[in-house]
């Protein structure tokens, strides 16, 4: 199993070092635009290796993508992250050229290989990304929700003071402060519905917190967050090289489910080793498919601007 990523910065770098140390994977290729970057992160993982017990091999490359050749999956974090302020769609002007020369760079060295984008603003990268390579659509995924779950389980578990791991609970939609649909309804604490523990009140905090928490991170960081979305991205490479069939709400192209056509945005699917085996659709509220169509149309507003920059 070899796992290439590209972009070695702060998301790169950690979900490269999550994989290794989930020890799943044979070999990950860590690539960077920057000179010796990439080849000084993979030096450093690796000098974990003895302390942490993984047999994974990291590498590292500048640019060259001969030394992806043959990858089972690619994950693609090249790109700017945001400052404080700056919202995840003014990204595109920069990363939409950086992820369309990165995908067709790696799909020309591993034709068969199953693409997870990570750079924003996702759900258009990912769009952009499909319609550049023109692959089948469940080769390529796009990260948000995955990350965007935790983080409303992260609330949750606050608001009850208990573990995340008593939390059930996804988001959909966009990935987007404006765009995320927590499903509160659905989220539960073992079986217990959330709504019978937590105020309305209360559950309303949750969620404005859930949709803001990228901002607030990079309020407080000054740049974009990395342990969770790196630990995001793993668990989906995890299930995809393990073909362990896990139901992680990604954002996927849709051709009629959910009542849209020709975008991508979060939705639950199956991930396994086929990348994304089923786009599963559950029956939403009225008050529910109303928040996702407005989501879409937000997505679609920012993939209007591929146009504008001739990527399309
Ligand atoms: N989808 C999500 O949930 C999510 C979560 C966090 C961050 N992000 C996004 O991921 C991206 C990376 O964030 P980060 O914090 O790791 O940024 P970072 O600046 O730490 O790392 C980005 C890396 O990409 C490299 N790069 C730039 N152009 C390249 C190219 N053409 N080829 C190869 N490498 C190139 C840079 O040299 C840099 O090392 C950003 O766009 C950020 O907004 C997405």
């Amino acid at each position: 199993m070899k796992v290439t990523v590209v972009g070695a910065g702060a998301v790169g770098a950690s979900c490269a070092e999550y994989i290794a140390i989930k020890n799943f994977a044979s070999e990950v290729v860590l690539i960077d635009i920057k000179e010796n970057f990439a080849e000084g992160k993979a030096m450093d993982l690796m000098q974990t290796a003895a302390l942490n017990g993984f047999d994974t091999k990291i590498t590292g490359s500048t640019n060259d993508y001969f030394k992806t050749a043959g990858s089972h999956i690619a994950v693609v974090t090249s790109g700017i992250p945001r400052k404080p302020g700056m919202t995840r769609e003014e990204l595109i002007g920069i990363n939409a050229g950086i992820v369309k020369s990165v995908s067709e760079q790696l799909i020309k060295h591993s034709p068969d290989v199953i693409l997870i984008i990570v750079s924003n603003p996702m759900d258009t990268m990912t769009y952009l990304t499909h319609k550049v390579l023109g692959i089948s659509k469940n080769r390529i995924i796009g990260m948000g929700g995955a990350l965007d779950s935790a983080r409303f389980k992260y609330r949750l578990a606050e608001a009850m003071d208990c573990p995340s791991s008593d939390v059930d609970g996804m988001v959909i939609g966009g990935h987007s402060d404006k765009g995320m649909v927590p499903l509160t309804r659905l989220a539960t604490r073992n079986s217990v519905r959330i709504s019978e523990v937590l105020s309305t009140e209360r559950l309303q905090k949750v969620l404005e917190d859930t949709k803001v928490g990228g901002a607030t991170l990079t309020g407080m960081l000054g740049t974009s967050a990395w342990y969770a979305p790196g630990a995001a991205v793993s668990a989906l490479v995890q299930s995809i090289a393990c073909d362990q069939h896990k139901m992680f709400p990604c954002s996927s192209f849709l051709e009629g489910e959910y009542g849209l056509n020709d975008l991508c945005i979060g939705v639950p699917v199956i991930l396994g080793k086929n990348g994304i085996e089923k786009i599963v659709e559950i029956e939403l509220s009225t008050d529910e498919l109303e928040q996702f169509k407005t989501s879409a149309d937000g997505v679609k507003t920012t993939n209007k601007l591929l146009n504008d920059l001739n990527l399309l």
